[in-house]
């Protein structure tokens, strides 16, 4: 891998691992640039988006009162994520050892995810994790507050944003393909609803950090994004 003007950002030392962060609100396109920028750039991608899907599996199978921090914590005591890149750099996610990959990309997982994001103690649980993997370096890392708050001091920060008709109709477009229709509408429904709740919450609430390059992606296409992330990596 080779990265030509690395060498052009002062602030970052050649022996430290890389960390970028990509971080936005539902239905922007982070999943699909954050793992083509990792597969570019030869960097483990990591999605933390997919962590709090899968504490809202285990919520959905073993219901409780989220609210009740006892019941909450008992259940985070028994619950173990873990996640591995296969060769295609395709995450694949364990819960308690069960592959959890194709099982939470529901609306019901992506509604109740927003509600266990909004729990410290499941923030604490993942963000410990999250930090973790980010020790090592060498990755990009994709979520909602990674940027701000999981790794304050990433090399390269990055925001997307888009409309939030435009997201409704890509996230429709990715359900399509994925051989769920459902209405552009409902999306557009809960995107606002999710939207509003990652960014009002009192815990690492959505927004960019002060450093961060914010990319407005409503007119442009996915390749187009990438190739600005990663010619600002690059320094070109
Ligand atoms: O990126 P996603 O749609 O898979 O994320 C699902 C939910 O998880 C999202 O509505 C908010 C929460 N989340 C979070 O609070 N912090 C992150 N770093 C990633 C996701």
């Amino acid at each position: 891998m080779n990265y030509p003007s690395i060498k052009n950002h002062t602030n970052m030392k050649m022996e430290k691992a890389l960390i970028i962060t990509i971080d936005g609100p539902s239905g922007v396109g982070k999943s699909t640039v954050a793992k083509s920028v990792a597969k570019r750039l030869g960097l483990t991608y990591l999605d933390t988006g997919a962590m709090y899907r899968a504490i809202a599996l285990q919520v959905k199978r073993n219901p409780l009162n989220i609210d009740n921090e006892e019941e909450l914590l008992s259940l985070l005591r028994n619950t173990e994520i873990e996640f591995v890149n296969n060769k295609e750099n395709n995450l694949i996610l364990t819960l308690n050892n069960e592959n959890i990959t194709d099982k939470i990309r529901s609306p019901e997982i992506s509604r109740l995810s927003s509600d266990v994001a909004t729990k410290s103690l499941v923030r604490k649980k993942l963000v410990e994790i999250q930090r973790k993997i980010g020790l090592n370096g060498n990755i990009v890392v994709e979520g909602r507050d990674m940027g701000t708050y999981v790794f304050p001091d990433a090399d390269f920060k990055f925001y997307l944003d888009a409309t939030l008709e435009e997201r409704a109709k890509r996230r429709s477009n990715q359900l399509r393909e994925a051989g769920q229709s459902i209405g552009v509408d409902n999306i557009t429904k809960e995107i606002e609803l999710r939207d509003k709740q990652d960014k009002e919450r009192l815990e690492s609430p959505l927004h960019p950090a002060p450093n961060a390059v914010i990319i407005n992606t409503t007119n442009l296409i996915a390749d187009d994004v990438i190739n600005r992330i990663i010619a600002e990596v690059k320094g070109e």
